[in-house]
C-alpha cells in the first residue's frame, strides 16, 4: 500500500514538473543525444574541412547556462574555454576546470564526464559539439573514443591512509596531518565532497559562546543530547552521542582555528561556514593539501590490508585501472553511507523500494563491506532515513531550513496537516499519509533571501514563483479561498506564537503574509543511512567479538550508532567533523 502510494506520489510529482513552464531539471537537461560510439581504429578522413575561428555556444548546466568558447583551426580543436557559468563551487566547477583540457588533449567530445559533476560536464561537451558543428567539422573525427590509459601498478607508503574524501575523511586527514602524520586520502569519485557537498552545510552545536552571546540556539548540552536520543528512538549509542555533543562547541573553535569563519544559523542550533557545504569541503581539502597532504581522486579502495591482526594499508584500483597498494601504519574508513545503493536499501527495508535518493552516486556502502571482510562488527543497517521534502523528479532535497525559516506544508486540499519542524521520520510519514503521498512546500521571498541554499532551488528551476495567492492556488490545483484561509491561520499562529492545530515548534521568526510566494511538490526521498561500522568514542573499529581492531578507524556516515533509528537534521556534518577530527588525532597517535 505504502509502495503504491509512493508510486502515485512520484508519478504525480513528475507530471506536475513536466507541466511546469520554464522548469529545467538538473538530471534531465543536456544529456547528449545518443551517438553511436566510433571505434578508435575507424580510419579518419584527411581533412576536417573546418572553418578556423572561435565559436561559442551555451547549454544549460545544473544551475546556470554554461557558455563555452571553442577555437579551431582547419583540423583540430585548439582551445576550449568556459566563458560564463554559475555552477556549484566544488561540484560543477571541477568540470569547468578540468574538462576543457581533457577535450583538447584527446581531440574528442566522447570523453568521460567528471563523476559527481555530470550535468555540468554534459553542458561543456555539448557546447564544444555545437561549436564544431558551427565550424563545419566532420563530427566523426571528434567522436573517437579516446584510448584508455595503460594501467600501471603503484605502491606507496604512508603513515595514515584515509578512504573517502567527504567531510569526515578530509577532517580526519587534516587532523592526522596536523598531528605530524604523512597522510594520503583516496577518493573513488572524480571529485571530493561525498554527501556533504550536496547538503545544506549546517552543523548543530550546543553551548558555544557565540550562541550564548547571541542568545540563539539550543544552548544546553543535556537538552541537546536528549533531543538527539529521542529523535533516534533511543537506539543510539549514548556514549557516542554524548561525545559528539560535548565536543560540538569545540568543533566551532577547531574550524575557526583552521581558517573558516563559522556563522550561527538564524533559527536553529546550527552553524555554517561561508559558502555552505561546498565552502566547507573546498576549505578542508585546501588546508590539507597546503600542509602537504595528498588526495588521490578516481581511486577506489577495494580491500584493507591486515598484518598480524592489525590494519596495515589498502589495495585500490587507480584512475588508470592499475593496482594501487598503499602500505600504512593506520587506516581510516570514511566512505560514507549506502543511500545511493537502492538495491541494497530495498533488501534492507522493502518499504523503501521505489524511493528516489538525494545521495551522491558514490554512497554505495563499500566501506562497510571492506570493514566486514576484516572482521568489523556492523549495526542497524536497516535504519534508513528519508528526508521529508524532496522534489522527486530531480531528487533535489529542499533543505529543512525552508521549514525552520517559516515554510509550511500543504496537502492537495490546500490545508496544513502536521508540525512542519518535527523529527524527519514523523514529517515523512505525515506526507506519505496525505492523499497521493505528497505535499506542497510553501515559502516566500523573505525565506528565499534568508538562505543561499534556498535561492539555488529557484536557480535550478525546482522552486516555482507566484506573485499572488490565486496563482499559487492554481499551481497547486486547490481552491483559492481554502488556501487563503490556510495562509491566514498560519500567519495568525505566527503572530500569536501558537499553533493550536498542529502544535508547531517553529520559532515564530516570520510569517508568510508577504509575497512573492514559492512552491514545489515534495515527497520523502532516501537521505541518510544510520547503520554502519561499530566504533567507540576513539573511532576505533570494533570487531564482531567486541575487541578493537588495531590500526583501523572509522568516522562519519559509514559508522553506526551515532544516530540510532533516525538522525536529527544538522547532526550529520557535526558527526563527520567531530569523529573525523578524532579519527585524525587517534590514528596519528596510534602510528607513533
Ligand atoms: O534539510 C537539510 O538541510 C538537511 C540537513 C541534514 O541532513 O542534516
Amino acid at each position: 500500500m505504502k509502495n503504491l502510494k509512493k508510486f502515485l506520489a512520484i508519478l504525480i510529482s513528475t507530471l506536475l514538473v513536466l507541466g511546469m513552464a520554464g522548469c529545467s531539471s538538473p538530471t534531465d537537461t543536456n544529456q547528449p543525444e545518443p551517438v553511436e560510439e566510433t571505434p578508435a581504429e575507424t580510419p579518419a578522413e584527411e581533412q576536417t574541412g573546418m572553418k578556423p575561428g572561435k565559436y561559442t555556444a551555451a547549454f544549460r548546466g545544473y544551475k546556470s547556462d554554461v557558455k563555452v568558447e571553442t577555437e579551431v583551426d582547419s583540423e583540430k580543436i585548439i582551445s576550449v574555454k568556459v566563458l560564463e557559468h554559475k555552477e556549484t563551487d566544488g561540484i560543477g566547477t571541477h568540470a569547468v576546470e578540468r574538462l576543457p583540457k581533457i577535450i583538447v588533449d584527446s581531440q574528442s567530445v566522447k570523453v568521460d564526464t567528471i563523476s559527481g559533476a555530470t550535468t555540468t560536464s554534459y553542458a561543456i561537451i555539448n557546447g564544444v559539439k555545437d561549436a564544431l558543428k558551427q565550424a563545419g567539422a566532420d563530427m566523426k573525427k571528434f567522436e573517437l573514443v579516446p584510448p584508455a590509459p595503460t594501467p600501471k601498478d603503484v605502491t606507496l607508503d604512508t603513515d595514515v591512509v584515509v578512504i573517502g574524501g567527504g567531510a569526515a575523511g578530509l577532517s580526519a586527514a587534516l587532523e592526522a596531518r596536523r598531528n605530524g602524520a604523512e597522510v594520503i586520502v583516496v577518493e573513488k569519485m572524480d571529485i571530493t565532497g561525498g554527501n556533504t557537498i550536496r547538503s545544506s552545510g549546517a552543523f548543530n552545536v550546543a553551548g558555544h559562546k557565540l550562541q550564548i552571546e547571541a542568545n540563539k540556539g539550543r544552548k544546553d548540552i543535556e537538552e541537546f543530547i536528549e533531543f538527539t536520543m529521542t529523535g533516534g528512538h533511543n537506539m543510539n549509542d549514548p556514549a557516542l552521542v554524548r561525545y559528539m555533543i560535548e565536543n560540538s562547541a569545540g568543533i566551532v573553535d577547531w574550524v575557526t582555528e583552521l581558517g573558516f569563519t563559522p556563522e550561527i544559523g538564524e533559527t536553529y542550533q546550527s552553524f555554517t561556514v561561508p559558502g555552505y557545504a561546498p565552502g566547507l569541503i573546498i576549505g578542508l581539502q585546501k588546508f590539507f593539501e597546503e600542509m602537504g597532504g595528498k588526495v588521490m581522486l578516481s581511486t577506489k579502495a577495494t580491500e584493507i590490508i591486515m598484518k598480524d591482526g592489525a590494519a596495515a594499508g589498502i589495495i585500490a584500483e587507480g584512475a588508470d585501472g592499475g593496482k594501487v597498494t598503499i602500505n600504512a601504519g593506520a587506516v581510516v574508513i570514511a566512505t560514507g553511507g549506502y543511500g545511493a545503493n537502492l538495491e541494497w536499501i530495498a533488501e534492507l527495508d522493502p518499504s523503501l523500494k521505489g524511493f528516489v535518493t538525494n545521495n551522491h552516486p558514490g554512497a554505495t556502502g563499500d566501506g562497510i563491506v571492506m570493514a566486514q571482510a576484516v572482521g568489523a562488527a556492523v549495526r542497524d543497517l536497516n535504519e534508513i532515513q528519508t528526508h521529508p521534502t524532496v522534489h522527486v523528479p530531480t531528487a533535489t532535497m529542499m533543505t529543512e531550513g525552508c521549514r525552520n525559516a517559516g515554510g509550511i506544508l500543504v496537502n492537495t486540499s490546500g490545508k496544513r496537516f502536521t508540525n512542519e519542524v518535527n523529527y524527519r521520520d514523523i514529517v515523512s510519514e505525515a506526507i506519505l499519509s496525505q492523499d497521493q503521498g505528497f505535499a506542497y512546500l510553501i515559502i516566500n521571498q523573505e525565506i528565499v533571501d534568508s538562505n543561499g541554499n534556498i535561492q539555488g532551488y529557484y536557480d535550478i528551476g525546482v522552486l516555482q514563483k507566484f506573485d499572488t495567492i490565486a496563482d499559487l492556488a492554481k499551481f497547486m490545483n486547490v481552491e483559492e479561498s481554502v488556501l487563503q484561509e490556510t495562509m491566514d491561520k498560519w500567519n495568525k499562529a505566527v503572530a500569536e506564537k501558537n499553533d493550536p492545530e498542529f502544535n508547531s515548534q517553529f520559532t515564530w521568526i516570520r510569517n508568510l503574509s508577504k509575497g512573492p510566494w514559492y512552491s514545489v511538490a515534495v515527497s520523502p526521498g532516501i537521505h541518510h543511512t544510520m547503520g554502519g561500522i561499530v566504533i567507540n568514542t576513539n573511532t576505533e573499529v570494533i570487531s564482531t567479538d567486541g575487541k578493537v581492531i588495531p590500526g583501523l578507524f572509522a568516522c562519519g556516515e559509514v559508522t553506526g550508532g551515532v544516530h540510532g533509528g533516525n538522525r536529527v537534521g544538522g547532526n550529520a556534518i557535526l558527526d563527520c567533523l567531530v569523529f573525523g577530527k578524532t579519527a585524525g588525532e587517534k590514528s596519528a597517535a596510534y602510528i607513533k
